[in-house]
């Protein structure tokens, strides 16, 4: 009886790793102005709201968000601050912008235009 309890739950258990996979954090929360679900609060599959701030007044012209270690520029503002909220899909593990559902990423960072054009990812 208890050796059934026990497979039964063991079973449950390995079960439900396979079904519900986890996305990877996506951001490098050292750079980022902010986010609302840190990598330490982050459990599986929640949205995460992400925010790109100018904090260099007239030295950068632009901010955006980047996908990707190719830094893929996903969304740019001309305001000082930009907002977005980033979505889990558990079949491929990967993320998107909420708005953007068909570029898929593993990460997100900021990107910043300078006064010449440049980008600068962080
Ligand atoms: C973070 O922000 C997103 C988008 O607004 C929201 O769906 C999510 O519930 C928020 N998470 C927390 C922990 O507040």
């Amino acid at each position: 009886m208890i050796l059934t309890i026990i497979l039964v739950v063991v079973g449950l258990c390995f079960g439900g790793v396979e079904a519900d996979k986890c996305c990877p954090y996506p951001i490098r929360t050292t750079t980022i102005s902010s986010v609302n679900v840190t990598s330490m609060e982050f459990k599986c599959v929640e949205p995460i709201a992400m925010k790109c701030q100018n904090v260099n007044g007239g030295l950068i012209k632009k901010i955006g968000i980047a996908g990707g270690s190719t830094n893929t520029i996903l969304t740019v503002s001309e305001e000082q601050l930009l907002e977005k909220t980033v979505i889990c899909t558990p079949s491929s593990t990967k993320w998107h912008l909420e708005e953007k559902p068909e570029d898929e990423y593993s990460s997100f960072s900021c990107a910043y235009m300078l006064n010449d054009g440049t980008w600068i990812f962080q």
